[in-house]
């Protein structure tokens, strides 16, 4: 875990405005009291600022009170943030009526903070699904230049040292796109290499995973990946990339050199992409339960700022995480702007 202790010292060495909209859920409440004694970001919580004292003082969360508090139904840019959702989705039939509802709901306001310059990132999810998270997101904060298509990785902890970087595999897509084409595939394989660069500090070593290896068989699922390999070369062409391989050949050295001899990645990825969300979001989660791996994710990637979803399962110790992955993100894109 000598990663994470990495990113929480990054994380304190330039602390960044975190807004957390679901401000009255219990372990976003501890998570948010751990993150502030802790000095890992700056914390704005959106909800009832009566009803969060309260919750928190239930739970003896002493720190809470140095969160920024933010009431959705009443607060000082409560119209400011209204006129620039107006302006901002106004060619998608946004009116003033329409806005001054949805700038009460703590997922647009979230984005709509973020968007103004008031905060550098959003956890959001522990109550909320996934697509409710995402699409003010998408609305509002929109994807990084030269990116169209968001996705979603997890850092996966594994008990096999022998596996990815000592056991730490990234993974992805796990969140977004539920079925991506050849250019969105190559994106997200481009879009997790970055992050295994920026937030694990490795070489990424990328297989884009299939049922087949290298033609063993032959279905247009597989004609995908192929396509998206060479795609990622186009887009990344200093990019360790390779496909397509089956889990094995990607993972395993022995069953590598069989499948896929030659080949500068099997048998050593570190970096798996799956061809479908379906895939990706079963295979994390199985890899997490039924192989006690710890799951760090999803990170959302391709965002012109970090906003990070949490599985509803989450724990108070997940978010903590989030947050501080979140701020490391906020800090890399700041100093890839400069
Ligand atoms: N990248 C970039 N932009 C996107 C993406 C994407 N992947 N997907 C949608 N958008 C944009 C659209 O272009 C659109 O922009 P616009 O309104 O300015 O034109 C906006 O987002 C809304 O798009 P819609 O297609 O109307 O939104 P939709 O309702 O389909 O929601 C969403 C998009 C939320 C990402 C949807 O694809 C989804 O629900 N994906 C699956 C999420 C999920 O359930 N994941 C599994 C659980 S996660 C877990 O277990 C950890």
């Amino acid at each position: 875990m000598n990663l994470m202790q990495d990113v929480f010292a990054r994380a304190k060495s330039s602390k960044q405005r975190i807004v957390l909209p679901e401000g009255l859920d219990e372990r976003t409440l501890k998570a948010a009291d751990r993150l502030l004694a802790d000095e890992i970001a700056e914390l704005i919580l959106i909800g009832n600022p009566v009803e969060i004292i309260k919750r928190a003082s239930e739970l003896n969360l002493l720190n809470i009170q140095k969160a920024t508090l933010v009431d959705p139904k009443s607060h000082a840019k409560k119209q400011a943030y209204t006129d620039l959702l107006v302006k901002l989705r106004e060619r998608k039939g946004m009116t003033p009526e329409k806005a001054a509802v949805l700038v009460e709901n703590p997922l647009y306001l979230a984005c709509l903070i973020i968007k103004a310059g008031d905060a550098d990132g959003e956890i959001a999810g522990a109550e909320n699904t996934t697509g409710d998270v995402l699409r003010p997101a998408l609305q509002i904060i929109k994807t990084a230049p030269g990116i169209s298509c968001v996705s979603g990785a997890f850092l996966l902890f594994t008990q096999n040292k022998i596996y990815g970087e000592e056991g730490i595999i990234v993974v992805a897509d796990c969140a977004v796109m539920p079925n991506p084409t050849a250019p969105e595939l190559a994106q997200i394989a481009v879009s997790t290499a970055q992050t295994t660069k920026s937030i694990v500090g490795i070489e990424p070593k990328v297989a884009m995973l299939s049922f087949s290896t290298k033609g063993s068989a032959s279905h247009e699922m597989v004609d995908k990946v192929v396509e998206a390999t060479r795609l990622a070369k186009e887009l990344a062409p200093d990019l360790k990339i390779d496909g397509e391989l089956q889990a094995d050949a990607a993972l395993v050295p022995v069953v590598a050199k069989k499948k896929a001899p030659g080949s500068e990645i099997a048998g050593q990825a570190n970096v798996l992409v799956f061809p479908t969300l379906e895939v990706g979001n079963i295979a994390y989660k199985l890899v997490e339960r039924l192989g006690n791996a710890l799951a760090v994710g999803p990170i959302l990637q391709g965002m012109a700022a970090p906003v990070n979803d949490l599985s509803r399962g989450c724990s108070a110790e997940d978010i903590y995480n989030m947050v501080a992955i979140t701020a490391n993100q906020a800090i890399g894109a700041k100093q890839a702007a400069q």
